[in-house]
């Protein structure tokens, strides 16, 4: 997504406001970072660890577990970090900052973890060249992010209902992969996951975005109440992509994981 697409400023008032409801929503998030954990190297065993976007802290507190030791949660959204703090008391520290701009020292991390945050960022070689900065030698960014092709059912259907852009874009894969090649880290590696979800109706998949916090800000919506008309015409136009599993909805997440020169 690009500079003039995300206000920061709302990006992180809509994750604050879902801090309560975001775990009972989160099935898929869950699924994505427990893949990315499971890819880190075998062999790594980093001293200082961060988790960018952390949101309520699930994955902060996996990492915890898994190196036995404390590891930052940063997130832009205050409203999340108040809720990750309740959740472990004590533990850690929270930061509120945006991964474009680290309150963190050149050279004092082995990993910088990322599940689901940096597509929100406006300016992903910003914070690619932030993480290089703050890792170590030899340390990793391992993240997640969601690239075009993500969401294309709702998509479409809007496109059919009014024409207008209703769904956040997300940068094509091969323009995600030339910023990572300029990014000057010493490796990169970058595969692709597909998930196809399943609603029984429209409204549970806008229902459970909204809960996520992660309900369109596209600045190109037309402003106004959805009204009644134009929600039945999407739903009919949805109904295009229904399988006798439900009615399908479509990510496409980038796995990234790259490595600081030694
Ligand atoms: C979909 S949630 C993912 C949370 C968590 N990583 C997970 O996997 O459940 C995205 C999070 O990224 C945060 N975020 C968005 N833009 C950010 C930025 N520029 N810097 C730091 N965090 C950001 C949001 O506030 C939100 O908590």
């Amino acid at each position: 997504m690009t500079e003039a697409q995300i206000d920061k400023g709302q990006v992180a008032a809509s994750f604050s406001r879902a801090a309560h409801s975001y775990d009972q929503a989160a099935a898929f998030q869950r699924q994505v970072g427990s893949n990315l954990l499971a890819r880190l190297p075998a062999q790594l065993q980093p001293r200082a660890v961060t988790d960018l976007g952390c949101g309520t802290g699930y994955f902060t507190r996996q990492l915890q577990m898994h190196f036995a030791q404390p590891v930052i949660g940063l997130d832009l959204a205050e409203g999340m970090l108040q809720f990750a703090r309740s959740q472990q008391a004590g533990q850690g520290d929270w930061v509120v900052a945006d991964a474009e701009a680290l309150p963190l020292r050149d050279a004092s991390q082995d990993l910088l973890f990322s599940s689901l945050a940096l597509q929100w960022c406006p300016d992903l070689p910003r914070a690619l060249s932030e993480a290089r900065r703050c890792l170590r030698p030899g340390g990793y960014l391992a993240f997640t992010t969601l690239v075009e092709g993500s969401l294309y059912e709702l998509q479409a259907a809007w496109q059919q209902v009014d024409g207008f852009v209703h769904v956040n874009r997300f940068s094509a894969l091969a323009s995600l992969q030339s910023q990572l090649a300029a990014a000057g880290f010493a490796r990169w590696h970058c595969d692709i996951e597909s998930h196809v979800l399943h609603y029984p109706q429209l409204s549970d998949l806008t229902r459970e975005l909204k809960a996520l916090g992660a309900h369109n800000l596209n600045p190109g919506r037309p402003g106004g109440l959805t009204g009644r008309a134009r929600l039945r015409a999407l739903t009919e136009a949805y109904e295009a992509y229904r399988q006798p599993a439900g009615l399908t909805a479509t990510y496409q997440v980038a796995h990234i994981l790259m490595f600081k020169e030694a």
